[in-house]
């Protein structure tokens, strides 16, 4: 990976004094992600898990956080040794000691002392804070520890009566992104707008489909991102109506649409960009047809993108615009009311319209508190994706059959409103059609 910028440590220690005082006198313990084999020597490339991230700017492997909460907060790190012989071939660890200093914890010890550690950490502990459910060898390792605690209670040492989820706590910090965090993903949606340009330059009849995923990445990578936040969708003509088309082996054809869905990670932020355009530089009249009513449903959407708007606004004035376009359309019969109450609009739009997005792609916090749509406030960062898939059907106008169109972007509640972080992808069919023009000149 790309050696990221480097976040002040401070950002990290404040996040886990607010998250200790949520705490109460519980502990709280949140392990990075594990390494993953893909066949047999070779690994998936590692990525560090968000919630731990969030709490510590760390990233390497096999590293686990414990929080005290109380009236003396501690944050401790358990962290892989100084291993000179390793790093000769895998690279640079920090060790326990100099991780301390750089990022700001209290105390750190190697990981091989957790199992040693942790029962006298937990001793005497109301609640443990933990994440159970992901990974069943870890979940076993957290019950080893309150059992190595209940094993001591004839010596008086009393156990965790509450397990708690920790995620439950993070989540509504990381839903709020703070201003460095507002700055990694506006740089992470420039970066994504410019890939989408150089890939709506570099189409055209013939062109695989393969060959457009490698122009995305290789403006990922030039510009410093350290990977696609999730796997690029390259889809044309009918494989854009598959929603999570990610083979990108097929050639583009002359007349076809080509669907990308594709955003870079950037120092963990993700982004996650859809442009829809012609491979031959124009649409077709049906082509257009759904795509502008794809685009006003979007852009409705975005108007419902403010503070103390519901998290559903979005997407109801999405589903109303969609819902009277296929109407209009012939898609579909009957009233709107109708279609709406029957949600045969379904039938076309099957999605929701957004997803929070942060260092997750799909980022952490609830949609629903105490059962109702969660408040939009400044600082938060949802997608805004509505689309029209049209796959052969019993009275589905031929014209249409095989269109699939998706538009999205990545918009950051303001004060007023939203800020459009990917604005610098083309959208409108002007502006897609003189920059596929200026292709040829
Ligand atoms: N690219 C994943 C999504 O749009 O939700
Ligand atoms: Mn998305
Ligand atoms: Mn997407």
């Amino acid at each position: 990976m790309t050696e990221h910028t480097q976040m002040d440590a401070t950002i990290y220690a404040c996040r886990r004094a607010r998250l200790a005082a949520k705490l109460g006198d519980g502990v709280a313990i949140v392990p990075t992600a594990p390494e993953r084999i893909r066949n047999r020597d070779a690994h998936y490339p590692y990525r560090y898990d968000s919630y731990f991230y969030y709490l510590t700017g760390f990233r390497e492997p096999e590293a686990v956080l414990v929080l005290r909460g109380g009236a003396q907060p501690q944050s401790i790190l358990f962290c892989r040794e100084k291993n000179p012989e390793r790093e000769i071939w895998d690279g640079y660890r920090h060790g326990p000691e100099a991780a301390k200093d750089r990022f700001g914890f209290d105390e750190t010890y190697s990981e091989a002392e957790l199992d040693e550690r942790l029962p006298d950490l937990l001793a005497d502990q109301p609640a443990v804070h933990v994440h159970l459910g992901s990974d069943a060898l870890w979940d076993a390792r957290v019950l080893g520890w309150i059992n190595a605690v209940r094993n001591r209670a004839r010596s008086g040492v009393a156990a965790p009566g509450e397990i708690r989820d920790v995620h439950c706590l993070i989540d509504d910090m990381r839903l709020l992104k703070d201003e460095q965090e507002q700055a990694l993903m506006r740089r992470a949606g420039v970066i994504s707008g410019a890939a989408h340009r150089l890939a709506m330059q570099a189409a055209g009849p013939g062109v695989g489909e393969y060959e457009i995923e490698a122009v995305l990445q290789h403006e990922f990578r030039r510009s410093g991102a350290q990977a696609p936040a999730y796997t690029p969708i390259v889809a044309a003509g009918a494989h854009a109506c598959v929603l999570h088309y990610v083979e990108n082996n097929g050639v583009l054809a002359d007349g076809d649409l080509l669907l990308i869905d594709a955003g870079c990670e950037l120092d963990g932020y993700a982004s996650d960009i859809t442009r829809t355009f012609p491979v031959n530089g124009r649409f077709s009249g049906p082509q257009r047809a759904v795509y502008e009513l794809v685009l006003a449903a979007q852009a409705a959407a975005i108007a419902a993108v403010r503070p103390g708007a519901h998290w559903n606004a979005p997407h109801d004035a999405a589903v109303a615009v969609l819902a009277q376009g296929f109407i209009d359309l012939k898609l579909l019969e009957g009233s709107l009311a109708a279609v709406l109450e029957q949600e045969t609009y379904k039938q076309f739009y099957m999605h929701r319209t957004g997803h929070w997005l942060g260092l997750d792609v799909h980022d952490a916090g609830d949609y629903k508190v105490n059962g109702a749509w969660r408040e939009l406030q400044p600082g938060m960062v949802l997608t805004v994706e509505p689309g029209c898939y049209i796959r052969p059907g019993p009275g589905v106008p031929e014209a249409f059959t095989n269109i699939g169109v998706r538009i999205e972007d990545d918009a950051l509640v303001t004060a007023q409103g939203c800020e459009i972080l990917s604005a610098g992808a083309p959208k409108s069919v002007a502006d897609i059609e003189a920059l596929m023009r200026a292709r040829h000149v």
